[in-house]
């Protein structure tokens, strides 16, 4: 499974792409404004840091505009991907603009119909939202497993993005099923890192090499 960082944080980005991890980036309108940095500033940085795909969301609400705004994004560096919100107006710009060989991020996918319209009109990724889906009572990992069973009867060419990643057990379960792509907070992928064992375990051999040395 690849492994994206969901965040526009400069700074966490460099972080976890020294770890030797990181296959991509996705960012967001909130997470853009929660850095108070401006969409093409924040992207075309992350593109002279992360060798793979970063995802870049376009705010037109109409298909022109979403076309127009998508073949901006995608001229900042050749690694930027468009991000759609699920709509009738995305399908169209889809179509349009993955015909162009501009890869479009579909977003804001809850269902499994949803996603399926999402590949049919070219979508080079698909993102559903896990925990938005908790948030509701409902299981957001069950709709991710329905979407990778459904995908894996085709051969669209779409990959799925687990999104709205909250926790260790959404990677967990993403990884299971066999998704392709999660994409995952700065502060669950540190959760990831650790283990109280493997803690445990440092300090006690870092104890005993230390009393073996006097
Ligand atoms: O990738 C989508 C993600 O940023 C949404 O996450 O936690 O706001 O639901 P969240």
């Amino acid at each position: 499974m690849k492994i994206f960082i969901d965040t526009a944080n400069i700074e966490r980005i460099e972080e976890v792409n020294s770890w030797g991890i990181l296959d991509g980036v996705t960012t967001n309108p909130s997470l853009i404004a929660k850095e108070g940095t401006d969409l093409r500033t924040c992207v075309k940085r992350i593109s002279e840091i992360v060798d793979g795909p970063i995802s870049a969301e376009a705010m037109s609400m109409d298909a022109e505009g979403m076309v127009k705004e998508g073949r901006e994004l995608a001229s900042i560096h050749g690694n930027i991907n468009v991000k759609l919100p699920m709509c009738l107006e995305s399908l169209k710009a889809t179509k349009v603009l993955s015909s162009e060989g501009i890869d479009v991020n579909m977003t804001l996918i809850f269902s499994p119909q949803q996603a399926l319209l999402a590949a049919k009109a070219g979508a080079r990724y698909v993102s559903p939202f896990v925990g938005r889906l908790d948030d509701i009572g409902q299981t957001g990992t069950d709709t991710l497993a329905q979407i990778v069973n459904v995908f894996y009867n085709y051969d669209f060419g779409t990959e799925i993005i687990a999104a709205s990643i909250r926790h260790p057990v959404h990677v967990l379960e993403a990884a299971e099923f066999g998704c392709d792509i999660a994409t995952i907070p700065y502060d669950v992928l540190v959760k990831m890192v650790s283990h109280p064992k493997t803690d445990e375990g440092i300090a006690k051999f870092l104890a005993d090499y230390n009393k073996s040395k006097n």
